[in-house]
Formats: C-alpha cells, sequence, structure tokens
C-alpha cells in the first residue's frame, strides 16, 4: 500500500469510525453469533495474492462486525466497563502510527519521560502519597503479579529469584473471599501455590473482615509460616465493597508485610474529594493497582501501577542483556525493568490526550455523573416490592434480583437466571452476573463512557417488564 493509498483508505476508516460511534447506541449490545459462525466464514489457508484493502474491509463489515459486542454502546451494564472516548482513540492513532517498541528510554525517551510525567498526574489526581512512582502496565493482573513477586522477594531477601524457593519457608497471601480471580492466577505462577493464598471471610457488606485476617495471620505465624503479602480490594468485581485500609494497613505495619492494594475500578472515583475515604490509611500501602482502561475513558489497555519502593520493584524483574546495555542507565526510566514484559506500548501518549481534553474537572463531572445514576437507579428498583437490592451502592455498581411472592430460594435463582439471558439475548442491553450469599444477582453498571439517565431509566422498564412477563 503506497501512501497516497493509505491516505484514501485511512480517510474512509476515520468516515467509518465516527459514523460507528454516532450509531453504536443502535447495535445489539451482545453479539449473537453463535461458537464458530465467524472462524468458519475465514478461508483456511492466507491469500497467495495481495488483496484490496476495499476487500477487506467488506469481509469486516460483513463477517467481523456480527461478531462484536459493542461495548461502547451505553446499553452495556455488564462487568466493569472497557471504556474509550473520542480524545483516547486519536491518541492510539498515532501510537499505531509511530510503531514505537518503548522498552528502554533510548528506544523513545519521549514516551519514557511522557509515561513518567503521566504517572505523576494520576498520582496526584487519584490522592495517592507523593513518594509514590508509578508505570503502565498492560493489565491488573500483571500490575498483581508484580505485586506478589515483589512481596515475595522483598521477605525472602530476594534469594527466590536467584536460587528458587528451597530454604524459603511456606509463604502466605491473604485476601477476601470476594477478591479478583487475578490475586489467585499471581499466587499460582509466583510459586507461591495457591493452597498458600488464605481468603478472610466479609462482613455483611462483602468487605474484608479485619479480626478474621488478624487471627489467620496469627494462626499462620504459629505453625511457622511467614505472611508475604495482603491484598486489600477497593472496589470488588461482585459489589464494589471497599475492603477497610486503614485497619488492613497496621496489620500489615505491625507484622511487616507488604500491603497491595487492587483498586482496578474503583481507584478512578478517587479522583472524587466524596471518594477519599476509601484510602483512608494509605500511608500504609506498598503497591496500588487501578485501570484507567476501565473508567478513565481510556482505550484498553491501560492499567496505573504505583509502588512505594520503586528500588525493589526494579531488584526484582531487572536483567540486562548486553544488547540492552546504555549510556543513560541508571539515570533514566527503562521501563523493561518494572514489569514481566520487555516490549512496550506507548500508552501514555492516550492518557496524555484524555486528561488534557476532558481536563481533571472534565473527568471528575463524568464520574460524578456515573455514580448519580447509579444512586438513582438504586432508588428505582428499591420503589417495586418485586425487586430487591442485594448489596450496598458505593460507586456505579447496582446488585439486585427480580423476588416475586411464591418462589423459593432455588426458584429465584433459575427465575434470575433466566431473566439475565433473555435480556441479554434481546441485543437491548448487557447485564452479567454474581452469586452473592447463594443467590444469583444481577449486576447493572452505570459507567460507559456515554450512559445516561435515561439509558438506564429505558433499561429499568424493560428490565421489569421481561422479569414480570416470565411468570405471567
Ligand atoms: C477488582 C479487579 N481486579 C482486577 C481485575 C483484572 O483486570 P485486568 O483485566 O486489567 O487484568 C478486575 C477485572 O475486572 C477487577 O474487577
Amino acid at each position: 500500500m503506497n501512501h497516497d493509498e493509505f491516505r484514501r483508505h485511512a480517510h474512509e476508516l476515520v468516515e467509518w469510525m465516527a459514523n460507528y460511534m454516532e450509531n453504536v447506541e443502535n447495535l445489539p449490545v451482545r453479539s449473537s453469533v453463535k461458537p464458530g459462525e465467524i472462524f468458519r466464514k475465514i478461508p483456511d489457508k492466507p491469500p497467495l495474492h495481495s488483496e484490496s484493502f476495499d476487500s477487506l474491509m467488506a469481509d469486516f463489515n460483513e463477517i467481523i462486525m456480527p461478531g462484536i459486542t459493542h461495548w461502547q454502546n451505553p446499553n452495556f451494564f455488564a462487568f466493569f466497563p472497557a471504556n474509550t472516548s473520542p480524545a483516547s482513540i486519536l491518541a492510539e492513532m498515532l501510537t499505531a502510527t509511530l510503531g514505537a517498541q518503548c522498552m528502554i528510554w533510548e528506544t523513545s525517551p519521549a514516551a519514557a519521560e511522557l509515561e513518567e510525567k503521566m504517572m505523576i498526574w494520576l498520582k496526584e489526581l487519584i490522592g495517592l502519597p507523593s513518594g509514590f512512582e508509578g508505570v503502565i502496565q498492560d493489565s491488573a493482573s500483571t500490575a498483581t503479579l508484580a505485586a506478589i513477586l515483589t512481596a515475595r522477594e522483598k521477605v525472602t531477601g530476594f534469594s527466590v529469584n536467584d536460587k528458587g524457593f528451597q530454604g524459603s519457608g511456606i509463604l502466605k497471601v491473604y485476601c477476601s473471599d470476594q477478591t479478583h480471580s487475578s490475586v489467585e492466577k499471581a499466587i499460582k505462577i509466583s510459586g507461591i501455590g495457591r493452597k498458600n493464598l488464605v481468603k478472610i471471610p466479609v462482613n455483611p457488606d462483602f468487605s474484608m473482615n479485619p479480626d478474621k485476617l488478624r487471627e489467620a495471620i496469627v494462626l499462620d505465624k504459629k505453625a511457622g509460616c511467614i505472611p508475604c503479602c495482603i491484598v486489600a480490594t477497593l472496589g470488588t468485581t461482585g459489589t464494589t465493597a471497599v475492603d477497610p485500609l486503614r485497619s488492613i494497613g497496621e496489620i500489615c505495619h505491625e507484622n511487616n508485610i507488604w500491603l497491595h492494594v487492587d483498586a482496578a475500578m474503583a481507584g478512578t472515583a478517587l479522583i472524587l474529594p466524596e471518594f477519599q475515604w476509601m484510602i483512608d490509611g494509605k500511608e500504609y500501602i506498598d503497591s496500588f493497582v487501578f485501570n484507567p482502561h476501565k473508567w478513565m475513558f481510556t482505550n484498553f489497555d491501560c492499567t496505573a501501577y504505583f509502588v512505594k519502593d520503586a528500588p525493589s520493584l526494579i531488584k526484582t524483574f531487572e536483567i540486562l542483556p548486553e544488547y540492552l546495555k546504555t549510556r543513560t542507565r541508571g539515570t533514566v526510566n527503562d521501563y523493561r525493568d518494572w514489569g514481566v514484559p520487555l516490549g512496550r506500548r506507548f500508552r501514555a501518549l492516550k492518557l496524555w490526550s484524555v486528561i488534557r481534553t476532558y481536563g481533571a474537572d472534565g473527568l471528575r463531572n463524568t464520574v460524578r455523573n456515573h455514580v448519580a445514576i447509579a444512586s438513582s437507579l438504586k432508588e428505582m428498583i428499591s420503589k417495586e416490592v418485586d425487586f430487591e437490592i442485594l448489596a450496598p451502592v458505593i460507586i456505579s455498581v447496582v446488585c439486585f434480583r427480580y423476588t416475586p411472592a411464591g418462589f423459593n430460594e432455588d426458584q429465584l435463582n433459575s427465575l434470575n437466571e433466566k431473566l439475565n439471558h433473555r435480556l441479554n439475548d434481546s441485543g437491548k442491553l448487557y447485564l452479567s452476573h454474581t452469586v452473592l450469599n447463594g443467590r444469583y444477582t444481577l449486576r447493572m453498571v452505570t459507567a460507559q463512557t456515554n450512559v445516561t439517565i435515561e439509558h438506564v431509566e429505558r433499561a429499568w422498564v424493560n428490565i421489569k417488564e421481561t422479569a414480570r412477563s416470565l411468570i405471567s
């Protein structure tokens, strides 16, 4: 493809992109293709001869688009969002065009230095202590793995990296039974072993019970185990429960245990002064992760990972083959040493674009509006005698179920599961579910970039009517 052809196709694509953004609301939210349907439409062998980009776009529209679930549709209320925004998309176009691989400072000084500055901006926006240093990772799972590995190295005097686990004792990691599965994954990968992940029971509001945490640590120490790390969650995946950071931090401090905070979704809410209570006790934090790719309007992937002790993070990951030795080493940030991958995309550019075009006020207004919409939804649900709210509404997630009279718990579970499938199959909205205290629970997240109260009101009418039609 020559430059003129590129120019023509790029202009056409920009039209496609703008039309998509304008019309995404009218597309079915969740794709309804059957397993294997897309796969079978793609030829088994790659083409021998060059094909036109026009023919590729024709297939993209015909074959690929029906298999896309539209996360940017404001009727997407499932999981946690993977939000984007025009400013982020434009910056991604620049990143793709530059195609820079930003593994070390020298391979693009601007990428390294913009990343350093963006982490300072984010730290200030969410109110983390000034001594923290940040790095962009691909996902919260990777950041949590980095935290567990660093905690493992710190507690073993950096010996596991060197000689493996022999003689290191049995390490223990603690989190609540509501913690995201990425923690268990990290424990498996780190060699600590999933049997050494202690899941602490929660309070009625689904936050970690610190008394139970203390008891577990006392027992493990008596048995000769070594407490290595506690993971506190701000905004659990099921209900956005907030673990009591100060109490957990004090336990970490007394026992010299690494405190990792997973704020994947709720971290963005910290830009609002009214949510700063969530990080009361922040002085105890050793590492902290949140995802601008969830609620800060920045294309997937973009995870902000902050540490109090950057030298320990670097010591855990550092490796220096000859070909990566530079004259600037030690005087600049070579981010390849701050996590698992060597190669790195230029992700800071989209954050810069989002923060500058929204401004801190713009970000705050949008997030605050999402929180207000969740609170209105909670009120709408609470007014109906045949629906029940199942968890406190803290940020932008509402957990509820349909509870018509005369149904036992098993029947209610089946009914709500059926309701969830019926709604999602309609393509008009997309919800996901969880199970709370044995109850099948619908989760509705009001944090898609373009969601408005009108979308939620329409969805709520649809949910009520669909639910009642199931038993009439
Ligand atoms: C609380 C929490 N932590 C971690 C993750 C994992 O995020 P990622 O997809 O960035 O690895 C999620 C995903 O939703 C989450 O809800």
